[in-house]
């Protein structure tokens, strides 16, 4: 062959190589494309975690069993407690003087704080007053009815503006959550859109019990937006503060000035809780920490590490003292003491899933990028953990995708079993929003008390917007409601 032949023939060969390529990647960004309305059970793979395939199962068939809008709280009886929150966009005055053009519930942010008592039946009624993309409230925490859960195309349809909607459910959980919007809520609950919840004891508790919030605003950290800087409390008074971290990274907060207890975690308390000092307290993005002392004569600081953003305790109203370094951080893993649990790593399982979180190159909803991936799919092609009424059930999350993921799993508490093959062996655990970080493993089981489809996502809400998102389905449960923007719903 001559030469020339051969090049031409080289040439070829490279541009019908280049044109597979294109092809490919072509297919492959179109198939990445999230269409404009589909129904959250129609997609990825369905895992039974090698348990049965339930006979009733509606699978892929969205219209079959039972339907989410029937999973609904306490429909008759006069509420115990009852709030109306307006969604709205509004001007916010934060402590240093600035103003931030905030989303809102009732003007400001947080929203007002709901207290409540243990077995009250609340109601909430959400109005949106100019919210064009429409608004829900999820109760992060509180593992209210299917229906009552607030996510947008999934459990409901986002609220549009003009439109109410009430929420019912019973109080039966002690603690610290808090509650957001689930309609476009990596934007929505950046800039504002979220409040802090307290179920106290029906008793009246002795001395002061105060909730703090942290929030990002332009890059600063606030606590309560506006908390000021100092309380007054009397030596000698039981002080409860709930702290919660309303952003979408890990915070952590410092104690200063005296030594402290943890009291719960994600609203569950802990067990034989003991004193500890100069321990950090670091905070998964959406959960809650609870921490106890009892006032002494000088000040106390409670801060976000290393920031201004802090306040004191102190007898006399001063301002909050300096902060005291951490020598270490909280490890719920080993602190407090055990008690009996409903089950245990012991236990037999009847479902045991696996979710591994990796990161790989790929397209998510025509993008190209290093993309999420969860069992080595990237959304929507995730899996779907199936589960039946009763199930106890392991779920084993590997981070092996170099960021860290607080991962939030709606209905449910999950136990805490271990980390990195480590028993837990402390005060048993209970967690919903738990902080996996790099290169973490942790085996964490739950009973499937709470029939419904539930989101298991990151509350980094910037990566489940990303598609860092999948759910928990029980067996013959459906939805009639739809995510896209055909009809305007937006979970993440
Ligand atoms: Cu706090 Cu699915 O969220
Ligand atoms: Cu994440």
């Amino acid at each position: 062959m001559s030469k020339g032949l051969i090049g031409r023939i080289v040439a070829i060969v490279a541009v019908v190589l280049l044109l597979v390529v294109v092809a490919v990647l072509g297919k492959m960004w179109w198939d990445s494309r999230l269409p404009d309305t589909y129904n959250v059970m129609s997609y990825g793979t369905h895992d039974y975690g090698g348990g049965p395939e339930p006979f009733d199962h509606a699978g892929h068939d969205a219209g079959a069993g039972t339907s989410v809008a029937d999973l609904h709280g306490p429909s008759r009886g006069t509420p115990d407690a009852r709030f109306e929150l307006t969604a709205r966009s509004a001007d916010i005055h934060l402590s240093d003087g600035r103003v931030v053009h905030a989303l809102t519930f009732n003007g400001t942010s947080p929203g007002p704080e709901l207290r409540v008592r243990q077995g009250d039946l609340v109601e909430v009624v959400l109005h949106n007053a100019d919210i064009d993309e429409g608004v829900t409230i999820h109760w992060h925490g509180i593992d209210v009815p299917n229906a009552e859960d607030g996510v947008a195309g999934v459990t409901q349809n986002a609220v549009l503006p003009g439109e109410s909607y009430a929420y019912r459910f019973r109080a039966e959980q002690l603690g610290t959550f808090w509650y957001h919007t689930h309609q476009v809520s990596s934007k929505e609950v950046k800039r504002g859109r979220f409040g802090v919840v307290v179920i106290e004891p029906r008793e009246q508790q002795p001395g002061v019990d105060t909730a703090l919030a942290v929030h990002t605003f332009d890059g600063i950290p606030t606590l309560n937006a506006d908390a000021g800087s100092g309380r007054r409390v009397p030596a000698g008074t039981p002080v409860r503060v709930r702290l919660v971290n309303t952003d979408s990274f890990e915070q952590t907060f410092t104690i200063s000035g005296t030594p402290y207890r943890v009291l719960a975690i994600d609203g569950t308390d802990l067990h034989g809780p003991g004193d500890i000092e100069n321990v950090a307290l670091p905070i998964a993005a959406g959960g809650r920490i609870d921490v106890g002392y009892v006032q002494p004569s000088n000040g106390v600081r409670v801060a976000v590490e290393g920031t201004d953003t802090a306040i004191g305790f102190d007898p006399s109203g001063g301002p909050a003292p300096v902060e005291v370094p951490p020598t270490s951080d909280f490890d719920p893993l080993t602190y407090g003491t055990p008690a009996p649990t409903p089950f245990d790593a012991r236990s037999t399982f009847d479902r045991r899933f696996e979710m591994t979180i990796t990161r790989k190159p790929g397209f998510f909803d025509g993008s190209p990028g290093l993309q999420w991936a969860i069992n080595g799919g990237i959304y929507p092609d995730v899996p779907v953990f199936v589960v039946e009424d009763g199930d106890l059930v392991e779920v084993t999350i590997t981070n092996d995708s170099g960021g860290i993921h607080p991962m939030h799993l709606h209905g449910h508490h999950v136990l805490v079993l271990s980390r990195d093959g480590q028993p837990s062996t402390g005060s048993p655990w209970w967690s919903d929003t738990l902080n996996v970080q790099p290169g973490e493993s942790y085996v964490v089981a739950f009973r499937a008390d709470n029939p419904g489809i539930w989101m298991d996502h990151c509350h980094n809400l910037t990566h489940a917007s990303q598609g860092l998102t999948m759910h928990i389905a029980y067996a013959g449960v459906s939805t009639p409601y739809l995510v896209g923007d055909e009809p305007g719903n937006a979970p993440e």
